[in-house]
């Protein structure tokens, strides 16, 4: 070979990375730390790990720790029994009694040369190991250590909405990361990355099957498989639950009723109970959704949700299990508000269910739209625990190919006050437990994961069950720093980067809330699908599965009054949270048309009029997205090609789509609103019929 040839090769050998990045590697992504001084110095403080445990857990933390530090430092970390005498390097400490911190919790201290990671349990230590590797990842110093940290919410679960046939409901992200077919005698290696990711983040549980649950997952057969999951997930920390099927003693057990106070139907759940645990006997318990949207539930007899969870409460409580009983209930009414079903139903239920139960409540009073206030059950449920359960898998938010963080919106969530107990009683604070000191607390996210390599589909929705995990473990951390560390985990540490990527995500959700469902529309996407626009349908199922249903837009105005004159879904609230939304003068214009039908003509704090308002949102947001795609494009040397140009081709059809979304939207209102679209905004250059016909371009329909 020529030499210039052989030296071409060489090269491009030594400069280019060792292969191009599908995101497969998540936040484990542990490649070298391009600054040569930086990890020197890590190198001096953390040259070798001292371990001799047997337990799998902590053999796991040696082992990311000698791994993740390899290849970070370029250099094999050593593993030894001990540290000699001034020797500089790791050590665990297990120790069931000390103080500070709780079960799961950690610290990671210097004592001496010694970077000593402490915690109570064995996978208190494993935290402690992925925290110390998130700190060598995102460049953090381990000069004179002393962290301690403690989760804030006991039950940390992904929520797995994935069907034995292999598909996922709302999943977009390919199929089932559960190949049920061949568990379960065989382990696919993902299992065991998606556990790693998973305990990284510190999620310590995970319902594997979908809440519209198929009976057969309590069969035998299955339970069988369960049971191979639930081994290889168990040494880090995740515990594995199901969601059940209601009538399951009826489709399985072959009993004439289903009714939570038949005798046999008791004693069918007890036993299957105990069937279970004998296979899985760390087992978490049950998920329920009942009485809801078709599935099974007491109601069907009569019965009430207590009846029904109790049942069940009482069938796993001697194995330490408990029932999430989801709150996500609603009556077809077509005069009713269905903002208040949940609230309804209850509210009138506080204090009558079993101590292992815990009502499981989505952010809002609807359905995971892109803004909605928080739901009135947060602070009314004084005696009986509730639990809050996000949407990572982007139902509303865009399918796979919208870039929305979703950080923003569980901090707002989260840091909203729900005046329970006073100010400061926010949604968090219910949640961990703190103002009504509640004997389970939990925080869920329904999975954005699929088959796909990526796992998530659009390459940006990792980062959302990232910040699941942050949040459920420490709930007031704030979205930009989640998306600091998890930029500088999984894509790059160049500053300038890092800083242009992270402002695109602290901004994505707001872009997306305005070019889709700005000032508190909402339930506005296409009807069963979910996906893109379609404020016209006035028909379905349902009544309360329309769109007219909700944005209740007239010749007058815009918006559902549910002040004390309308629904009065506001009295669900404290009434400091009343007052304000009550208000349409101190109604956050995020929430206005949530709480009020707002004439076409009214003055804004904005000095913009409604209609006007709503025209400048629809197109800046759109607009917008063509600044996301600016941003990006600068990024491009400083992150993977492949991630890069994934990421790129999805901002193109996000712009296209959001183009759909402000043509439909702004065509539409304008027949109520009969104005003219404000300067400097240009009409659409299609028709609203031509907008309307694309539903079936996307083969929607
Ligand atoms: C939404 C979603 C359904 C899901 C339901 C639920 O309505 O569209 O697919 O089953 O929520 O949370 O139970």
């Amino acid at each position: 070979m020529p030499k210039f040839r052989l030296f071409l090769l060489l090269y491009t050998l030594i400069t280019a990375p060792a292969w191009a990045d599908d995101g497969y590697r998540l936040w484990l992504k542990f490649d070298l730390i391009e600054d040569a001084a930086l990890r020197q110095k890590y190198l001096s403080q953390v040259p070798t790990i001292a371990s001799t445990s047997t337990h799998p857990t902590v053999q796991i933390a040696v082992e990311e720790l000698r791994q993740g530090l390899g290849t970070l430092l370029g250099k094999p970390v050593a593993v030894k029994p001990a540290l000699g005498a001034n020797e500089k390097g790791i050590s665990f400490k297990l120790n069931p009694t000390e103080s500070g911190i709780s079960e799961e919790g950690f610290k990671l201290q210097t004592v001496g040369g010694t970077l000593q990671l402490i915690a109570q349990t064995e996978r208190g230590l494993l935290y402690a190991a992925y925290e110390l590797l998130r700190r060598v990842q995102t460049g953090t110093s381990l000069e004179k250590l002393s962290v301690t940290s403690s989760p804030r919410i006991q039950l940390r679960l992904l929520n797995h909405w994935d069907n034995h046939v292999g598909t996922i409901e709302r999943g977009y992200a390919g199929m089932s990361l559960w190949k049920w077919y061949e568990l379960p005698e065989r382990l696919d290696p993902r299992y065991t990355e998606y556990a790693r990711a998973n305990a990284a983040i510190g999620i310590n549980g995970t319902v594997v099957n979908n809440v519209n649950a198929s009976a057969r997952f309590l069969t035998d057969e299955y339970l069988q498989k369960v049971k191979a999951l639930a081994d290889v997930f168990r040494p880090y920390g995740i515990k594995v639950y199901l969601s059940v099927n209601f009538a399951s003693p009826r489709i399985l057990g072959k009993l004439k009723t289903a009714d939570p106070l038949d005798p046999d139907v008791r004693a069918w759940w007890k036993q299957k109970a105990a069937d279970v645990y004998t296979l899985i006997p760390d087992f978490g318990g049950f998920l329920v959704k009942a009485n809801s949207e078709g599935e099974p539930g007491p109601m069907d007899y009569g019965r009430t949700h207590v009846d029904g969870a109790n049942v069940l409460a009482e069938a796993v409580k001697p194995h330490g299990g408990i029932i999430m009983w989801r709150s996500f209930v609603y009556e077809p009414d077509p005069k009713g508000d269905r903002f208040k079903a949940a609230y309804d139903e209850f509210k009138p239920l506080d204090g009558k269910f079993h101590d292992n139960v815990i009502i499981q409540v989505k952010n809002g009073p609807i359905d995971f739209m892109p803004r909605e206030p928080f739901s009135p059950l947060f602070g009314a449920m004084t005696q009986t625990p509730v639990s809050m359960e996000f949407q990572l898998t982007q139902e509303y938010l865009g399918w796979a190919t919208h870039w929305v963080y979703q950080a923003p919106l569980f901090e707002e969530v989260l840091s909203a006050d729900t005046h329970a107990k006073g100010p400061g009683s926010t949604v968090a604070k219910v949640l961990d437990g703190s103002v009504y000191k509640y004997p389970i607390t939990s925080m869920v996210g329904v999975a954005n994961t699929g088959s796909d390599r990526n796992w998530t589909g659009h390459p940006m929705a990792q980062a959302n069950w990232y910040a699941l995990g942050r949040m459920a473990w420490e709930p007031t951390l704030a979205s930009e720093q989640i998306a600091d560390e998890w930029v500088k985990m999984s894509l790059t540490r160049k500053p300038q980067a890092v800083a242009t990527i992270k402002n695109i995500m602290l901004k994505s959700r707001e872009i997306y809330v305005d070019y889709t469902s700005p000032l508190g529309l909402h339930h506005l996407m296409g009807e069963g699908h979910h996906f893109g626009p379609e404020p016209w349908l006035n028909k379905a199922r349902r009544p309360d599965w329309t769109a007219v249903y909700y944005h209740r837009a007239d010749s007058l105005g815009l918006g559902f009054d549910r002040t004390a004159r309308g629904s009065n879904a506001l009295s669900q609230y404290a009434p400091p949270v009343q007052q304000q939304f009550e208000n349409p003068a101190t109604c956050p214009l995020p929430y206005l048309l949530w709480f009020h039908h707002v004439p076409w003509t009214q003055k804004l704090s904005t000095g913009r009029t409604l209609w006007n308002e709503l025209v400048h949102r629809f197109y800046s947001g759109a607009e917008q997205v063509k600044w996301m795609q600016n941003e990006w494009n600068k990024v491009k040397k400083d992150v993977d090609s492949e991630i890069f140009a994934n990421v790129a081709g999805r901002l193109l059809t996000q712009e296209k789509e959001a183009l759909w979304w402000r043509d439909a939207c702004v065509l539409y209102f304008q027949e109520y609103a009969r104005q003219p679209l404000p300067a400097p905004y240009q009409k659409p250059n299609r028709t609203l019929e031509e907008v309307k016909n694309l539903v079936d371009i996307y083969h929607l329909r």
